[in-house]
């Protein structure tokens, strides 16, 4: 006999994500193996002001809060911003004091404290999360044009062209054999470089 209950906090919120789950089953998104790259890129400096964009439930905010010295009083400061309540849940419960919940596409969403630094920041960093954001890419890009000051950087990782290509067009087909309308059920955003230039561009990069 085997009795198995889900644990409360395995169950996802509103906005589809569970911060346990996440860190049970996905650690490996905010690895050294996979992330020193992206953050070699970032280059981030002691001082500097730094946004996540999609933070989750900030392991990686909190190495740049260390680079930056944002608890140290350089006037560092690193802000985490995810749509997951769940996720702000436990990086606030992971040490992480500037994280709020709300939607990167919409910059508007964003609380007065972050209006004060507005076009402030010396970079808007993001990791595993821009590919989540298929309603709206060019909103997101909008979103870090608002925060960034002159020559400030964008630095980011997200899944690329034909990405996880194989199971998402089995999910297709399998969604359409059985007469769903499978175009609703790939939530993901995945641009080749070209593309993502082009809507960089088109905004000012
Ligand atoms: C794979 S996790 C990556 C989390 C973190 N960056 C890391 O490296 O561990 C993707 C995150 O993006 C967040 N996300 C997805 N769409 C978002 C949106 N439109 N606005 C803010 N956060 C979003 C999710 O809530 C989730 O926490």
């Amino acid at each position: 006999m085997v009795a198995a209950q889900i644990s409360t906090t395995d169950v996802p919120d509103s906005s589809g994500w569970s911060a346990s789950l996440y860190n049970k089953n996905a650690s490996f998104v905010y690895s050294a193996a996979f992330t020193t790259p992206i953050l070699k890129l970032l280059d981030a400096k002691p001082g500097e002001k730094i946004v996540d964009f999609g933070c989750g439930s900030g392991e990686l905010t909190l190495e740049l809060e260390k680079i930056v010295g944002a608890k140290s009083g350089s006037g560092g400061l690193v802000v985490g911003v995810d749509n997951s309540e769940s996720m702000i849940r436990t990086a606030k419960e992971n040490g992480l004091n500037s994280c709020f919940v709300a939607d990167i596409q919409q910059s508007l969403e964003f609380p007065k404290v972050m209006a004060v630094p507005r076009n402030n920041y010396d970079a808007v960093f993001t990791n595993a999360a821009l590919h989540w954001c298929k309603k709206d890419p060019v909103g997101v890009i909008r979103s870090v044009k608002t925060l960034l000051k002159p020559g400030g950087r964008f630095v980011g990782e997200l899944g690329g062209f034909m990405n996880c290509v194989g199971v998402r067009s089995a999910l297709h087909v399998v969604l359409k054999r059985r007469g769903h309308d499978s175009t609703t059920v790939d939530p993901w955003f995945f641009p080749s470089p070209e593309h993502y230039s082009k809507l960089l561009i088109e905004q000012g990069f």
